[in-house]
């Protein structure tokens, strides 16, 4: 089966679990709306590839821990959306969940799917129950406190904030946690894998800032500008249009380079220069922003 379906199928095994006869069936769709169809699915495909490069073995639970991860991203941004946070009134291009189902909804959405993340992960575990620890406390660092998600949103609501701590807490976590993760999963030793986790996820939090204002709504399927319009700490707004376009070239060549060296070793640096192309501005992009700011 291929990374994509494995992906669909772990998540739909999860979200199935939600709509049992009996329950709250608002918040049922509201859960199903928050995730398919999906993005980029780019952390759960990560999870896997690692997986699958060491060699390892326990397919279920590496799925099972790709889905507890994509989960636990589909929750972040429900929540990420919300008028406390961001106001986005759109994500992947159609009304975000609290536009559709009410700001309650979205609330207990979100918080429902952090939980189904970690039961999805006790129930892939049965597969290898010695590797569901660790991998319970890989997931848990990338989301929580002191270095996970939650801290990364709260240094927006802090008076200063260093944009590299910020970027690596509210979105490099949990890159960290799907490399790995997926070696941790897959019974192979997961700190080689942390350096690509880590260059890649600041490498897509650079690609997101520089899209924040080269792209368009259409292309996004999210508001463009919020990074100026929220007083976000940016790449773009540190570095300059040109000089955060360096960075990224660079953060993707050190992630290719990071790769340790593995039985799929090679097949793993291509998927992540697939991935790179994607995260580069079209020249069209970056062309349209310069003739604005002139
Ligand atoms: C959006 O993540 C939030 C960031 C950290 C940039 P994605 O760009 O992976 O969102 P989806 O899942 O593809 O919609
Ligand atoms: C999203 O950060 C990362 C999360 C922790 C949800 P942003 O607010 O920058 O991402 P987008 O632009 O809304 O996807
Ligand atoms: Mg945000
Ligand atoms: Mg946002």
């Amino acid at each position: 089966m291929n990374y994509s379906k494995r992906i669909e199928q772990a998540l739909e095994e999860a979200v199935a679990r939600a709509e049992a006869p009996g329950a709250p069936p608002k918040l049922a769709e509201a859960i199903r709306y928050a995730v398919f169809p999906g993005g980029a699915r780019v952390r759960p495909h990560l999870c896997i590839a690692v997986a699958e490069a060491t060699g390892g073995s326990a397919p279920g639970l590496v799925d099972s821990a790709a889905a507890a991860i994509e989960l636990l991203h589909c929750a972040s941004l429900v929540h990420d959306d919300l008028p406390c946070f961001d106001d986005a009134d759109i994500r992947r291009g159609q009304p975000s969940v609290h536009k559709a189902y009410s700001e309650p909804l979205a609330v207990l959405a979100g918080d429902a799917m952090i939980i189904m993340a970690f039961e999805a992960l006790a129930r892939g575990g049965v597969a290898a129950p010695n590797r569901v620890g660790r991998l319970l406390t890989t997931i848990s660092r990338s989301v929580g406190m002191p270095y996970g998600i939650t801290a990364g949103q709260a240094w927006e609501s802090e008076d200063h904030a260093d944009l590299a701590e910020y970027h690596r807490a509210k979105t490099g976590s949990l890159f960290v946690a799907a490399t790995t993760a997926g070696a941790q999963a897959a019974g192979a030793d997961p700190h080689p894998w942390k350096a690509l986790g880590d260059t890649l996820g600041e490498a897509y939090q650079v690609a997101d800032d520089i899209r924040d204002v080269t792209s368009t709504e259409e292309e996004l399927g999210k508001p463009l500008n919020q990074d100026s319009n929220l007083g976000r700490p940016s790449v773009v707004q540190e570095f300059g249009l040109d000089g955060a376009i360096l960075k990224l070239e660079g953060l993707l060549t050190d992630a290719i380079d990071s790769i340790p060296s593995c039985e799929g070793r090679r097949g793993l640096q291509d998927l992540v220069r697939v991935q790179a192309k994607r995260l580069m501005p079209q020249c069209g992009a970056r062309d349209r922003v310069m003739a604005h700011s002139v």
